[in-house]
């Protein structure tokens, strides 16, 4: 259309077959499709322009364009219909206009230049497209991201105000657990399954998961820190299997250490690995054997942990790093599912990587890879 270059018979019919097809658009439209002048008088004004702006064709027709537009936008139309002059478009422009009723509406508008045979821009058409339903969920999507944000924030900060003020009675109950201990009667009180016994164990366990819980909001808040030393990564881990073949005697744990594998970490925290490492293979090992081992590869350490035991399927293998992640729930007491997403942050803290890899029913392998310095 643009240049107006038609001539002869055929195309006056081809013409006069689309100016049909046009007008019907134009006439059935969702669209606003409105023309004006380059005064920015209205020249043509569609159903849809009547339904959305309020104004029948009758009453736009011939006043200027400026009708529909916010006093406070007045502006935007001098910049419109100087890029018309110029020959250029406005594509998509979202702004507001104002209905007869007084009513705001988002719309997203489209201009373009309207030629005369000769290529001279005479006006502008515009399409405008009501978004304002559109601009509203905009809007609600955003308000409910936030108020996710500030939920998921609040949830936060209140396990770390609950973690850390349970941490006092504990720290209590603990200390009169030891002085009882001291003092009590040695005969009934004592030995394996004791209510003596029992009561310490679930205090030990309370406190575990208490400070598992204190872990994840350091981390959450990034205010684990890591306290490095020079250490022995082997003797380390024979530390803790030793610790681990005292409570599990019934549990094979075979140990193939490289000796003195030298590095500096965070002594606790990589006990902390490990013992995660180890303890999920003897929690989901089925009684069978686990074997550790670890070695020097290059200017890294590798910790691998083996178990043969119920195994994790590949579609689960992705998740259990994450957190608060349980694909199995074998014990609901002991098991929050944090320790493979602390073990994994403690790890990167590193800056080394931890990997899974299994067979649903032959076991699992967790390997570790920490550079051996910073
Ligand atoms: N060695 C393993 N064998 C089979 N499944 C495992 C093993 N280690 C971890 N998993 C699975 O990954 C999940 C997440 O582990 P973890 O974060 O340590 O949580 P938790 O042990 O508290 O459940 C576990 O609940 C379990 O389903
Ligand atoms: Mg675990």
């Amino acid at each position: 259309m643009r240049g107006g270059s038609q001539t002869g018979a055929r195309e006056t019919k081809a013409e006069f077959d689309s100016t049909a097809l046009l007008s019907a658009i134009i006439a059935f439209s969702d669209d606003a499709i409105v023309s004006k002048t380059l005064d920015g008088i209205i020249t043509s004004w569609n159903p849809a322009a009547e339904k959305m702006f309020g104004y029948t064709a009758a009453e736009a027709i011939g006043q200027s364009i400026r009708l529909i537009i916010p006093p406070e936008l007045q502006a935007e139309e001098d910049y419109v219909l100087g890029q018309i002059r110029r020959g250029e478009r406005v594509d998509h422009f979202e702004t507001v206009r104002q209905s007869k009723d007084g009513r705001r509406l988002n719309i997203s508008l489209s201009v373009s230049p309207v030629r005369d045979t000769e290529g001279l821009v005479v006006g502008a058409s515009k399409i405008a497209r009501d978004i304002t339903l559109q601009k509203e969920m905009e809007r609600e999507r955003e308000a409910v991201r936030q108020q996710l944000a500030e939920a998921l924030a609040g949830r936060d900060e209140f396990i770390a105000v609950a973690a850390h003020e349970l941490r006092n009675p504990l720290n209590v109950l603990t200390l009169l657990w030891q002085i009882m201990d001291r003092t009590l009667d040695r005969s009934s009180t004592r030995g394996e399954g004791s209510v003596f016994e029992k009561s310490w164990a679930q205090l030990t366990r309370l406190s575990s998961l208490l400070d598992r819980l204190l872990d994840v909001t350091r981390i959450r808040s990034g205010t684990l820190e890591l306290y490095r030393e020079s250490l022995d990564l082997s003797t380390l881990i024979r530390e803790v299997a030793n610790r681990f073949a005292i409570e599990n005697s019934a549990i094979p744990i075979s140990l193939q250490l490289e000796p003195r594998i030298e590095g500096t970490w965070d002594r606790l925290r990589i006990d902390q690995v490990v013992t995660n490492l180890v303890s999920n293979a003897i929690k989901y090992g089925l009684e069978n054997p686990i074997a550790i081992r670890a070695f020097r590869s290059g200017d890294h350490a590798m910790i691998t942990v083996r178990d043969e035991g119920i195994g994790i399927s590949p579609e689960n293998l992705n998740r259990i790093f994450e957190r608060f992640e349980r694909v199995t729930a074998r014990s609901k007491t002991e098991s929050l599912g944090m320790g493979l997403w602390i073990t994994k942050q403690i790890v990167e803290a590193h800056g080394g990587t931890v990997l899974a890899e299994s067979e649903l029913g032959k076991g699992s392998m967790f390997t570790v890879r920490i550079p051996l310095s910073r």
